[in-house]
C-alpha cells in the first residue's frame, strides 16, 4: 500500500513492537534460532509510524531494511529482548509482540568452539522468560497484542494464549496455509479477541499490519 493518505489516528500514542527471531548462543560459532525474518513486525512498525505513532521497534537480527522514523533497539537473544522491552514498557500505550522468541536457551554457553567427538551429543536447554506474559502481568494502561504461531489447533491454542497471557488481542499465524508465515510478503492472520476470531484475507504484510492496527485503534 503506497498511495494512501494515512489517517493520523495514532498521533500522541507510544507503540512498542517486537520483531524478528532471537538467537541463543551455543558456543562462539553456533546458535539456536528460527525462521522469522521480521517482515510482519517491521510492517507493523512502519504503518504505526505512518499513522502518527511514536514507535519503538525492538528487533532481533534481521536482513531486511529497517523502517524509517522509528526508534530501533537491537536485541539478539531472548534475554536481551526481555531487557530491551522491559526498559521501554512503562510509557507505552500499545505493545505488539511479533518477535519469534526462543522458549529455550542452551544451559551452558561454551567459551570455546565445541569440538566434535565420535559419539552423539546432547545440548541441555533451559527455559527463557516469557516477555509478553511478564509485561502483561505488570501492565497499567497498555493495550497488549501478541502473535501466535501454530501448526495445529490454531484457534484453540491461540485463545488459550490470549487468556493465559492476559492479552487484549492475539494475531494467529497458520503455518499450514500458503502465502503465510516465514519470509513471505503476504500473510494470513486471524485476529482473536474475547469477542471471537476474525480471519483476515490473504494480503501483503503491510496491509495485514494496517488491518491489525485498525482493529487495535477501534478497541482503544
Ligand atoms: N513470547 C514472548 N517471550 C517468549 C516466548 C513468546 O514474549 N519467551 C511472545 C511472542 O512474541 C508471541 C507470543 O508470546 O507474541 C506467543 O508466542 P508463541 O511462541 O506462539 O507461544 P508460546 O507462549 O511461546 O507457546 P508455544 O511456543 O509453546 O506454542
Ligand atoms: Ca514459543
Amino acid at each position: 500500500i503506497k498511495e494512501v493518505a494515512f489517517e493520523k489516528d495514532l498521533k500522541g500514542k507510544k507503540v512498542l513492537i517486537t520483531a524478528g527471531p532471537t538467537m541463543e548462543k551455543i558456543d562462539p560459532v553456533r546458535f539456536i534460532s528460527n525462521h522469522s525474518t521480521g517482515k510482519m513486525g517491521y510492517a507493523l512498525a512502519k504503518i504505526a509510524m505512518l499513522r502518527g505513532a511514536d514507535v519503538t521497534l525492538v528487533t532481533g537480527k534481521t536482513y531486511i531494511k529497517k523502517p524509517d522514523f522509528v526508534k530501533i533497539v537491537e536485541a539478539y537473544s531472548a534475554k536481551e529482548m526481555f531487557n530491551a522491552v522491559n526498559g521501554e514498557f512503562e510509557n507505552q500505550d500499545i505493545v505488539i509482540m511479533s518477535a519469534a522468541v526462543a522458549d529455550y536457551r542452551p544451559k551452558i554457553v561454551a567459551l570455546e568452539k565445541i569440538k566434535k567427538q565420535d559419539k552423539d551429543a546432547v545440548i541441555e536447554l533451559q527455559r527463557t522468560d516469557d516477555i509478553l506474559g511478564t509485561m502483561s502481568a505488570k501492565k497499567t494502561k497498555q493495550f497488549m497484542c501478541g502473535f501466535s504461531m501454530e501448526t495445529e489447533n490454531m484457534i484453540e491454542n491461540s485463545k488459550a494464549k490470549l487468556k493465559k497471557k492476559n492479552l487484549d488481542m492475539i494475531c494467529a499465524n497458520n503455518l499450514k496455509v500458503s502465502g503465510a508465515g516465514f519470509g513471505t510478503d503476504t500473510n494470513v492472520v486471524t485476529i482473536i479477541t474475547e469477542d471471537g476470531a476474525k480471519e483476515l484475507p490473504i494480503e501483503s504484510k503491510e496491509k495485514v499490519a494496517y488491518d491489525i492496527i485498525s482493529e487495535i485503534v477501534g478497541r482503544l
